[in-house]
């Protein structure tokens, strides 16, 4: 069997035995959330303590935003409103941090590095983003020089996820990439600024330039990998060679912290991950989007209030309904719109298609629906489920929102049942499966079975950002049954597999939980300059 099916095989979880993990969690072992490079020169960045004026509702109409300067208060905005901290949480003795893009576990395997030529405030090189001291270290001075913008790579540390998920962990990273992904693509379009991702670098490059494959700088049992590298700013992003050609004078410094004192190895981690690496030069395809009415306002709550207000609902009050036109919103927004975040970053066919366990949505019949996000997709999907499916049009539903039910049905139990037995798919207004591709992946492209989950990982980052806006709560669902959701659909494994689920209500917030805001001990007062409103056209609080 190919390695990577084989992989996705062995790591699903079943009604009757779990994927191979840990069993018990080794508490010592925890592995720290922080990367740093102990040795490096620190840019402390300045802090972002108003809100910007850019509303949602702006951010998310087609109108172009005023372009920000590329400089350091812009930069630590856009790092600060992707992959910052968003608030610090305690309970009993125990304190941990959240960020503005989420992760399965809370554990974080996404690291950023930002790649520069000198700018306003930042030097040339390569710097690695400190999120709980919000400033960046500089692991290579580089006399790179481009115009116009700068480059942003993520990578992952797949122990941290392997630490508690085992054998799993995979998945979680590569969906983690993606949360990250379209974080980073809606606080880049809050400053004005175009992000797209640079699908024709290779892994080997990415590694080059954030300094990961420097491994004797890294310890032997916690590799970091590259994932993915996008371009922020205007024009065209300069070319692998040219980039790597002038970091042939960049000076490195510092070494990678030591993360976790023990270890557990999971070798099918680094086996998938060798097979699913991406080679130079392979670019995806691009497609010709649909033309889209725009989305229809739902919030005027500033992007950067709602960006740092997203959290994880941990319970649902299991009566609140959401309206029709809120539930159709939502929809809308995970439609690929060219000109929107975060899927202008890719131009290319959708590949990952919600099926919906709808519960709570007044004037909804509740029951199982589809959203083929494209018309190919359409067929596709029609044809590779059961036959007696309604794909009945849903009265009410815009025209343009490819919104289909399957079956009027209670969905609850099932919904709760097949996401590892967790209530937050049932007490919520709905839940999702999300069906991937899975025809065009194996040994022609097998780095396409991360882009899948990346795909994935910006849906659920649309969605908890659209269910914030309307007043509500999401919660991304690593956990599930794979097979028991193919079973149900009679999906034909072969072309679609399941391959994340969501929900999204009326959370109950768990009142036992202590709070402190996210930078109190770094603000200005405790000597960190402070982002002023006017300079990022924002509004004080
Ligand atoms: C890929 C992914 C999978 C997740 N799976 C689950 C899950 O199965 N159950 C759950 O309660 N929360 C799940 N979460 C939510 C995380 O626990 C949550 O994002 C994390 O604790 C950080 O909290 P925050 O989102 O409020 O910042 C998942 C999140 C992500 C991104």
């Amino acid at each position: 069997m190919d390695p990577i099916l084989s992989y996705h095989e062995r790591s699903k979880h079943h009604l009757e035995r779990y994927a191979p993990g840990p069993g018990e969690l080794d508490w010592a072992s925890q592995p720290d959330p922080f990367r740093s490079y102990p040795g490096t020169p620190e840019l402390e960045l300045p802090l972002l303590t108003r809100e910007l004026s850019v509303s949602w509702d702006e951010l998310c109409s087609s109108g172009q935003l005023r372009q920000q300067a590329l400089n350091v208060d812009a930069l630590a905005c856009l790092l600060q409103l992707s992959l910052g901290l968003s608030a610090w949480k305690s309970y009993g003795g125990s304190r941990w941090a959240l960020r503005c893009n989420p992760s399965s576990g809370n554990l974080h395997p996404t690291e950023g590095y930002l790649i520069c030529p000198d700018l306003p405030g930042v030097p040339a090189g390569v710097h690695h983003y400190r999120p709980e001291r919000h400033c960046l270290e500089q692991r290579a001075a580089a006399p790179f020089s481009w115009p116009d913008g700068v480059l942003l790579a993520l990578t992952g540390i797949h122990w941290r996820e392997a630490w508690k998920y085992g054998m799993r962990a995979f998945r979680y990273c590569q969906h983690d990439c993606g949360h990250a992904l379209a974080a980073l693509s809606y606080a880049a379009a809050a400053l004005g600024w175009q992000v797209r991702l640079l699908s024709a670098w290779g892994d080997a490059e990415i590694a080059a330039i954030t300094g990961v494959d420097r491994t004797a700088e890294f310890p032997a049992a916690e590799p970091e990998v590259p994932e993915a590298l996008v371009w922020i700013g205007r024009g065209t992003a300069p070319a692998a060679t040219e980039v790597l050609a002038q970091m042939k004078g960049a000076v490195w410094s510092g070494s990678a912290n030591t993360l976790s004192q023990q270890h557990r190895d999971w070798p099918d981690i680094p086996a998938v991950a060798a097979a699913t690496r991406k080679p130079t030069g392979k670019v995806m395809a691009a497609d010709a989007q649909q033309a889209l009415p725009d989305l229809v306002p739902t919030s005027r709550l500033s992007v950067s209030e709602l960006i740092r207000g997203r959290r994880s609902a941990q319970a649902f009050d299991a009566v609140t309904a959401i309206s029709a036109q809120c539930f159709y919103r939502l929809l809308d927004a995970l439609l690929p719109r060219a000109d929107l975040p975060p899927w202008a970053m890719m131009n290319v066919e959708p590949c990952v298609h919600p099926v919906l366990f709808v519960h709570r949505v007044e004037g909804l019949e509740p029951g199982l629906y589809c959203l083929p996000r494209c018309a190919n997709a359409f067929i596709e999907l029609r044809s590779a489920m059961r036959p007696d499916w309604l794909w009945a049009s849903v009265p009410g539903c815009p025209d343009h929102l490819p919104l289909f039910l399957l079956a009027p049905l209670d969905v609850k139990q099932f919904a709760v049942t097949t996401s590892c037995h967790q209530d937050i798919a049932g007490d919520s207004a709905f839940a999702l499966a999300m069906l991937a591709r899975f025809d065009g992946i194996g040994q022609a492209e097998p780095w396409l079975y991360r882009q899948r989950f990346w795909e994935a990982g910006m849906l659920g980052q649309v969605l908890y950002l659209e269910a914030e806006a309307a007043g509500v709560q999401g919660t991304g669902i690593g956990c599930y049954f794979d097979d028991e959701v193919h079973r149900a659909l009679e999906l034909d494994t072969q072309r679609f597999q399941d391959i994340y689920h969501f929900t999204v209500g009326k959370a109950l917030v768990d009142a036992r939980l202590g709070h402190e805001p996210a930078y109190a001990n770094l603000e200005a007062g405790v000597g960190r300059r402070e982002i002023l409103g006017a300079d990022l056209t924002g509004k004080g609080t």
